[in-house]
């Protein structure tokens, strides 16, 4: 039986800093939700001011979880910790697996010009949390586009059905079994998506305005859906969203800044490892 997942809840981003400055709305990780099982964090930084980027996010720690960076507009280097380096242009996809430890900064490439895109910290099962640190770092040409009538769809994770077939989306192989699309609607437009029974789902609209299974959801806002097996998305003007699915983690969740473990010792460990130099050796 086909069930529509309504929108639940509706919230406001908040805009906030991080790193070394850099401006940017916050939803998912905000005072108004801290979590969204198995989502810890969402930011979109969108700005053509170069004063609200320039300083980029400086060498940091992740251990516990991992950390998802679409961009849209502009280009940030990253560097890490065990050596690897590269830019991030527009369009690509870095989905980077933190595992026991990585330390690296995410700097601006650019003075000048509209830097844009998102973040998502993503929860590792208990498992997986130790385990070795894991890069997809995937180019804009290889995160499949779909034509669809009156919309059009960048397929970062997930499947999407096209004319031609079945279309996967690159990243492959999380715990979570994710969903990550990028939802671009026409005037008119609208797209319709199947996202599996007990996965928590969620649309962040981020141009125009977009009607989420039955309600306008405006720029900023970020829709949390409930329960069901498909999602309706749709534009009477024009608006763009992602649309993200995961599966729920459903373990206790121990957080400080950028360690998310288990239990409260999990963390202090964490941060012994980080101030003893025993972050990266596991
Ligand atoms: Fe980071």
């Amino acid at each position: 039986m086909s069930r529509i997942r309504e929108v639940s809840r509706v919230i406001l981003s908040q805009v906030a800093s991080d790193g070394a400055g850099v401006k940017l709305r916050r939803s998912i990780g905000s005072g108004q939700i801290s979590e969204l099982d198995p989502f810890l964090l969402l930011d979109n930084f969108g700005t053509e001011n170069p004063d609200d980027y320039i300083a980029g996010f400086p060498s940091h720690p992740h251990r516990g979880f991992e950390t998802v960076t679409y961009m849209i507009e502009g280009q940030m280097r990253h560097k890490d910790s065990i050596g690897s380096e590269g830019v991030l242009g527009p369009g690509s996809v870095q989905w980077m697996t933190a595992g026991h430890g990585i330390i690296h900064s995410e700097m601006p490439e650019q003075t000048e010009g509209r830097m844009s895109g998102f973040q998502l910290w993503v929860n590792l099962p208990a498992k997986d949390k130790m385990c070795r640190p894991r890069y997809q770092n995937i180019e804009p040409e290889n995160v499949p586009e779909v034509e669809l009538p009156g919309a059009k769809l960048r397929l970062i994770a997930g499947e999407v059905e096209s004319d031609t077939g079945v279309v996967k989306g690159p990243v492959t192989g999380v715990a979570t079994d994710p969903i990550y699309i990028d939802v671009m609607l026409e005037a008119g437009g609208a797209f319709e998506h199947a996202i599996p029974e007990g996965h928590t789902a969620f649309a962040y609209v981020f141009e125009g305005s977009v009607n989420v299974s039955g309600r306008d959801v405006a720029q900023h806002h970020l829709a949390i859906l409930g329960q069901g097996d498909h999602v309706r998305l749709s534009s009477e003007t024009g608006g763009r969203a992602i649309l993200v699915a995961g599966r729920p983690i459903g373990e206790p969740v121990a957080r400080y800044g950028p360690f998310v473990m288990n239990t409260p010792q999990e963390i202090q460990q964490a941060v012994r490892d980080f101030q003893t130099g025993n972050f990266l050796a596991h």
